[in-house]
Parts: structure tokens; C-alpha cells; sequence
């Protein structure tokens, strides 16, 4: 059951809540269920005005899943398992680029989740987008969905063709481990074609794929705050990181938690 003293907000109609009155470094075990079940429901949860060391943020996403520990890019000096998620005034491109993805596909097991904790928040504008994938699938007809879950792609990092890469392949369609549901698990970030199609046939259901996947009404936009820490299901969602806060500073510490197989 959820704690009384907590405060659930949605954060639209496709998935995403706000807890408040909850201090993520000393949750009970019956705290600990209740978020998980506010996770299963709501795929996306924003805890504000968390104070965590990076051993405390780490320690939270072991509750989700192994740390991973990025194979090509350099953590923070105080925890391996935490990549800083940055972007200074005078830089154009974002940390992960213009993309809607998941992180991590590109292992296997893939990521589970993803916490990230907000330092510096830029005046306006840097909110991060995310996507409904089970909404994706479900509202998919069942030719389609017939037709996807035939089908797999290679997930690849980086996605291009130079060494070294990391890459794993997952189905289209995944079932998700704790709800069983169904989502659409593809993404442009790291996927660049589907096995066993022709290049313009993978292109092109990839397109249209990516068009559906993130249809307004699948789609949240949640805003940043420091201390604000957002929990994210990457089996079950997409999420895109707003670039449109030229000459500000913004800087966020991630962790990802892999699925434990
Ligand atoms: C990420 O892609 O994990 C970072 C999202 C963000 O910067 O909002």
C-alpha cells in the first residue's frame, strides 16, 4: 500500500507520476513495494528534492537491476557506475544526441532502468520526452503486431560501422519481465536495421515504426528541477532529451540499472 505521507501526481495520461513526501535514501521494504508498484503502473516516476551522494544514487538502482559500467564512455571520478549527463553553455549537441531511445539496448540483457538525478537545470527549456511502448503495441493491429513479433533487429553501440561496437539483438517485441505486457522495443538510437528484410523494407517499417511509437498521446514531457531524481522503465518506454536551451549549462548524473537475467 502506498504511504499515506506520499503525495502521487500523474504526470499525464500516458504514463509518468510525481511522488512526493519520499525520501529515497531510507525506504522500508513496504516502501520499497509500494514504489515498485507505482513504477509498474506508471513506467516513469519524479522524486524531487532527493539529496544523494553518488554511493546513495547507485545503491537506489541496485534495487532495479546490476550497474552498468559504460564500455566507451568515462564515469565521474567518484563512482564508475555513474555517467554525468552534460552539456555546457557553448556546446550544440546534446549527451545522447537528438534521438528517441531506451538506454542501453545494445546488451543483452538490456537495461532495465535508468535513474537520473538533476544538478544543474537550465533556466527553461531541457525537459526529457518519453514514450509509451506497451500504448505502441497495443494499439497496433493484430496483423502488425503478428508481423513485428516474427521479427528482431541488432542494437548497436555506437550505431555506425566503426570498431569498436558493442551490439546485441532483441526481438521487436519484448515481454515485459515483471507485468508481462508487450512493448515495442526498437529504437533509431541504436538500431539501424532489421534482420532478414531488405535495406528499404527495414527502413521503412522503422520509420513508420518510430512515427507510431511516438504519437503525441503516448508521449509525456516532464520538467527538471536539482535534486530531482526520474526513474524510467527502458523496457517499456522511449524518452528524448530537449535541446532547446542555448547558452545554459545543464548537468544530470545517470545510472542504469541492467536487467538481471
Ligand atoms: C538520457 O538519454 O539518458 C538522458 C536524458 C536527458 O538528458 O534528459
Amino acid at each position: 500500500m502506498t504511504p499515506a505521507a506520499w503525495k502521487i501526481t500523474p504526470l499525464g495520461a500516458a504514463l509518468g507520476a510525481r511522488v512526493e513526501g519520499v525520501d529515497l535514501r531510507s525506504l522500508s521494504d513496504e516502501a520499497w513495494e509500494a514504489v515498485d508498484v507505482l513504477f509498474s503502473e506508471y513506467l516513469v516516476l519524479a522524486f524531487p528534492d532527493q539529496s544523494l551522494t553518488p554511493a546513495q544514487h547507485v545503491a537506489i538502482g541496485e534495487h532495479f537491476g546490476d550497474p552498468f559500467l559504460h564500455p566507451f564512455l568515462t564515469p565521474i571520478p567518484e563512482h564508475p557506475a555513474i555517467l554525468e549527463v552534460l552539456k555546457e553553455e557553448h556546446e550544440i549537441g546534446t549527451f545522447g544526441g537528438e534521438h528517441w531511445h531506451c538506454d542501453i539496448s545494445f546488451q543483452s540483457p538490456p537495461a532495465a532502468v535508468s535513474l537520473l538525478l538533476g544538478h544543474e537545470i537550465p533556466p527553461i527549456g531541457g525537459d526529457t520526452l518519453f514514450a509509451n511502448q506497451f500504448s505502441a503495441y497495443e494499439t497496433l493491429s493484430p496483423q502488425l503486431q503478428d508481423l513485428l513479433e516474427g521479427l528482431q533487429a541488432e542494437h548497436c553501440y555506437p550505431n555506425m560501422a566503426a570498431a569498436p561496437t558493442t551490439a546485441a539483438r532483441h526481438p521487436l517485441v519484448r515481454v515485459h519481465p515483471v507485468s508481462g505486457r508487450k512493448a515495442i522495443f526498437v529504437n533509431s538510437a541504436f538500431v539501424s536495421k532489421i534482420d532478414g528484410l531488405a535495406d528499404d523494407e527495414s527502413d521503412m517499417l522503422l520509420a513508420m515504426l518510430e512515427k507510431h511509437q511516438t504519437r503525441t498521446e503516448f508521449i509525456i514531457r516532464v520538467g527538471w528541477s536539482p535534486g530531482q531524481v526520474l526513474i524510467w522503465d527502458n523496457r517499456a518506454t522511449l524518452h528524448y532529451a530537449m535541446n532547446d536551451y542555448p547558452g545554459h549549462r545543464r548537468r544530470l548524473q545517470r545510472v542504469t540499472a541492467m536487467e538481471r537475467p
